[in-house]
């Protein structure tokens, strides 16, 4: 070819780029604004065509401006970009230090915490600060407009554990009690709702951590859960996965096996979860082989569990299973709830009493907890918040004499140390975190966990997304995220004056109302004793419960005289 003739060429190309690059634009946009204006599915679209798409991308990227421009710090929910960054710095730098001032609005109403005019030393807390941990921390090199250059550097931290002769103990009668030396777990969220790395990210941070624990959630237990070799809470809800035959039906043979590895530290009924009272749903395109494997359904298939287990209508025949899983597992057993309202409880804690049997712990979760997923009216407005729900268990626990042998767990957004301690405060024994567990491996509150969608490679089984996710660098965050916490909370303990946070009492949580006044927890709701009568009620618990709904027979016609605390003690 000639030089006259490639200059042609040339030409040619560059009319054709120009004419593609000023024709095409606007032929593209007459489509678009033809096809707009006669589909008959959107109104804004056939009334203002093109112009109405601006909707749909405001729609699609308003959650990320607000939560990057617009909402204040203390503003976005589920969590505020403050309690967001709180989280993360933990699990980054091993600190959660501020500087200047609280942005806490102290004009509003809210919880504090009493201080001691002399406070604890930390030397005399009965918590462990040796042998050390070695963990990894960030360490930020430069900081520049668009970019943060960091490393990782080695380092050594207290594991702030309480000493063994001030941690709860969960099923002392059993062959392998559970001593809860570390105070905080993670929340039970299942293998297939979180994907394969988070979950070993999890695993292998809060093993480190010592003395914590991290729950299955109710998708079963995989060699995930237990590469850390930490301690295990397998929880089972209604659909029984890694406990159930072929037909779907509860095998205690199967169920010996599990409670026979050793991480396995204890099991829990899953009754109810805060955010949802109904079956656990995972979308199909979560269901990879291995997850289906576990849960013993189809790849591919969506799965639905039922709202309740079939196996126990009633109070009795829970306690019954209960039972038998003690004897037959030798470890403890709890049941996760969530408290709908005063009475909740009630029946459960007479039978516990009268049976003198029952769980070891009672799981409290709060109508503020997660899900993978769930309806809004479900989530918004079914089941108390867990502060209520733990004074009313603590409360009827205490009522029934049961207290001693029944531990409280409580959830829902108890993500921070002082959010754990107002937990104490009002009655739990520990405390169990869902979702600051998923924001230290990385989440970042995209709200898209049921879609198998999570951009960060958290909440979704697809193997391109979970690649995002490092397994190696986001259990040094775990660990790191865990033992701030514990320090944190040890830090608090002390300025109230007590040598352990399992100390805190209702009367170290004060109420502050709009106009300044006060009130400790326990004015607003006194402790109560063994024996005393239980507030006066217009409708029984049971009747409110659903199993046998609408039936209003007095607590005492149900609960024989001179057996437990008696009809007048529940
Ligand atoms: C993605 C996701 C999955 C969850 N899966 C379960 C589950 O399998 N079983 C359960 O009892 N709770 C489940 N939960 C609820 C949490 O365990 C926890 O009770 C609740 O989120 C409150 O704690 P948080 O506020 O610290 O997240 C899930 C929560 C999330 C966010
Ligand atoms: S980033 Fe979004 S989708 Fe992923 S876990 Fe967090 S909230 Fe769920």
């Amino acid at each position: 070819m000639t030089l006259s003739q490639l200059s042609d060429v040339a030409i040619l190309l560059t009319f054709v780029l120009v004419f593609c690059m000023v024709a095409v634009p606007p032929l593209v946009l007459l489509h678009l604004w033809w096809v707009d204006r006669r589909q008959d599915q959107h109104a804004v679209l056939r009334n203002y065509p093109l112009l109405g798409r601006l909707r749909y991308l405001l729609e699609h990227v308003g959650p990320e401006l607000r939560q990057y421009l617009f909402d204040g710090d203390r503003e976005g929910k589920p969590f505020s970009r403050d309690e967001y960054g709180t989280v993360v710095s933990a699990g980054k730098y091993l600190k959660t230090l501020i500087s200047f001032g609280s942005k806490r609005d102290f004009e509003a109403p809210g919880w504090y915490l009493r201080n001691a005019l002399l406070p604890t030393l930390l030397d005399d807390m009965h918590v462990l600060r040796e042998p050390k941990i070695e963990t990894r921390r960030y360490v930020i090199r430069k900081e520049g407009l668009f970019a943060r250059r960091e490393r990782l550097e080695p380092v050594e931290v207290s594991p702030w554990t309480l000493d063994e002769a001030h941690a709860p103990v969960l099923g002392a009668d059993l062959a392998n009690p559970w001593t809860l030396g570390g105070i905080v777990g993670m929340s039970a969220i299942s293998y297939g709702a979180l994907g394969r790395n988070a979950i070993q990210a999890m695993s292998q941070g809060l093993a480190a951590a010592t003395g914590s624990w991290m729950n299955t959630g109710e998708g079963g237990l995989s060699q995930h859960h237990l590469m850390g070799g930490g301690s295990v809470v397998f929880q089972i809800g209604p659909g029984m996965f890694g406990v159930r035959d072929p037909d779907g039906r509860w095998d205690w043979e199967l169920f010996g096996k599990k409670a026979a590895i050793p991480e396995v530290c204890a099991f829990e009924l899953k009754l109810q979860q805060g955010a949802k009272i109904r079956g656990g749903h995972v979308e199909g395109s979560k269901v990879t082989p291995e997850v289906a494997e576990l849960r013993g359904v189809r790849v591919g298939e969506t799965i639905d569990s039922p709202n309740r287990f079939t196996m126990f209508d009633d109070v009795e025949s829970l306690l019954d299973h209960v039972a038998r899983m003690r004897r037959e597992g030798g470890k403890p057993v709890g049941v996760k709830v969530v408290i709908g309202g005063p009475g909740a409880l009630d029946e459960l804690a007479a039978a516990i009493a009268f049976r003198g049997d029952g769980p070891d712990f009672v799981t409290v979760d709060g109508g503020e907890g997660g899900s993978g997923a769930t309806y809004r009216e479900m989530a918004d407005t079914m089941g108390l918040p867990v502060r209520s729900g733990i004074v009313e268990a603590d409360d009827v626990l205490r009522r029934a004499g049961v207290r001693d042998r029944v531990r409280l767990f409580a959830s829902g957004k108890l993500f921070s140390p002082d959010a754990m301690a107002l937990a104490l405060c009002m009655g739990a024994d520990a405390v169990n975190i869902g979702r600051g567990m998923m924001v230290s491996v990385g989440c970042i509150q995209a709200q898209k966990c049921h879609t198998n969608a999570c951009p960060v490679g958290v909440a979704t089984t697809d193997e391109k997304l979970m690649r995002g996710l490092v397994v190696d660098e986001k259990r040094w965050r775990v660990l790191n995220y865990v033992v701030t916490l514990r320090a944190g909370l040890i830090g608090l303990a002390a300025a109230a004056g007590l040598r352990s946070p399992t100390e805190f009492e209702r009367r170290h949580a004060v109420y502050k109302d709009a106009h300044g006044r006060t009130w400790s927890a326990e004015d607003l709701f006194p402790t109560p004793r063994e024996g005393d009568p239980a507030p006066d009620r217009r409708y029984d618990a049971a009747g409110m419960a659903g199993v046998g709904a609408g039936r209003i027979v007095p607590i005492a016609a149900r609960v024989p005289s001179g057996a437990g605390p008696g009809p007048d003690g529940v």
